[in-house]
């Protein structure tokens, strides 16, 4: 059935997501209802901006037309812009080794492949290539790091479609987990849910291998929802479990760091996407230092890292920033 958001002043405006009024009676419950409230008024908001055909978005500055198409003729212009497309399917897997203090002698050398800003209603190859390398892969869980779609304004069938191929093509014996990004909906929880993906609200849950033990939470998005709630998703941990958190931006680091997280795992910035020759970024598009936007970094006792995402955004196009599927290992400290 479609939902109808109201917004008061401007007019109804019909997004087409299927949802039961339950979710919103089960979303509530489990998650609070302060905590649904905010996500669905900012979410009225995005909808509001975009229905009032403003140019100037300034909470989603990438969403606009203006920027993008400027862009695009100037790359076509200078004839880049082919080569620019080439380059974002030309994933790199990036293995990345991480000692973590007190890690479960069990967990030494498990697996954790990480996709996020797959925004995948805008693969070209609806995701076919990244499948093919996908299933070479050897791993023990996945996680989703958010921005499964990219228009905040357009259906998202066509994202959650691709998503799940990519789901179905993975069989990980820990399964899938996931969190919501800043181009995401409250509403997609049940639907990637129904796909076998474990969606994290600012919640957290014991992964338990041959008898040793380690958490794994993930907060809702922080960088335009401001919905990240790290005291809660810490809650039920034991203190000085070892713990990884997933966050769509690494934005939340210092929040994080005080919690007492070992690892933490984002994306959101696409590593810049489009980037100056050396991986230098023009754009970070994340409220923290540049060393934070792309791959490991430690901030005081913490551990972190930011892929460069999957997919792209506002444009399909990548420059010195090739795509990226990560595969974190987890290591004891030596
Ligand atoms: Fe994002």
């Amino acid at each position: 059935m479609d939902n109808r958001y109201s917004v008061p002043g401007i007019g109804i405006f019909a997004i087409k997501i299927r949802h039961k009024d339950e979710d919103y009676e089960e979303l509530s419950e489990r998650i609070g209802q302060k905590h649904l409230n905010r996500r669905l008024s900012r979410q009225m908001k995005i909808i509001a901006r975009y229905n009032t055909k403003r140019l100037s978005a300034p909470f989603l500055p990438k969403n606009d037309k203006l920027m993008p198409t400027i862009l695009k003729f100037l790359l076509n212009t200078l004839g880049h812009y082919q080569r620019g497309m080439n380059n974002a399917l030309e994933y790199r897997v990036e293995k990345v080794n991480v000692s973590i203090d007190n890690l479960p002698f069990q967990f030494n050398g498990f697996r954790i492949l990480q996709l996020t800003d797959i925004h995948a209603n805008t693969i070209m190859d609806n995701g076919d290539k990244l499948i093919r390398i996908l299933r070479r892969l050897e791993i023990d869980m996945c996680v989703l790091t958010g921005d499964f779609r990219f228009s905040t304004r357009r259906v998202f069938e066509p994202a959650i479609r691709v998503t799940e191929r990519i789901v179905k093509a993975l069989d990980p014996p820990y399964g899938f987990a996931g969190i919501l990004g800043n181009h995401d909906f409250i509403e997609f929880v049940p639907l990637l849910e129904s796909m076998g993906i474990k969606m994290f609200l600012n919640e957290a849950l014991s992964i338990n291998k041959n008898g040793d033990k380690i958490w794994l939470t993930g907060i809702d998005d922080e960088h335009f929802f401001q919905c990240s709630d790290i005291p809660a998703s810490m809650s039920d941990i034991p203190e000085k479990a070892v713990t990884i958190m997933l966050s769509h931006s690494p934005e939340t680091y210092i929040a994080a760091e005080k919690a007492g997280v070992n690892y933490l795992i984002c994306g959101h910035t696409h590593g810049g996407q489009i980037c100056l020759p050396g991986n230098i970024p023009i754009l970070k598009n994340a409220r923290c230092p540049r060393r934070f936007c792309s791959g490991q970094w430690h901030y005081r006792r913490m551990k972190g890292y930011t892929s460069r995402g999957v997919g792209v955004s506002s444009l399909p196009v990548r420059f010195f920033c090739p795509p990226e599927i990560t595969v974190h290992e987890l290591n004891i400290c030596t």
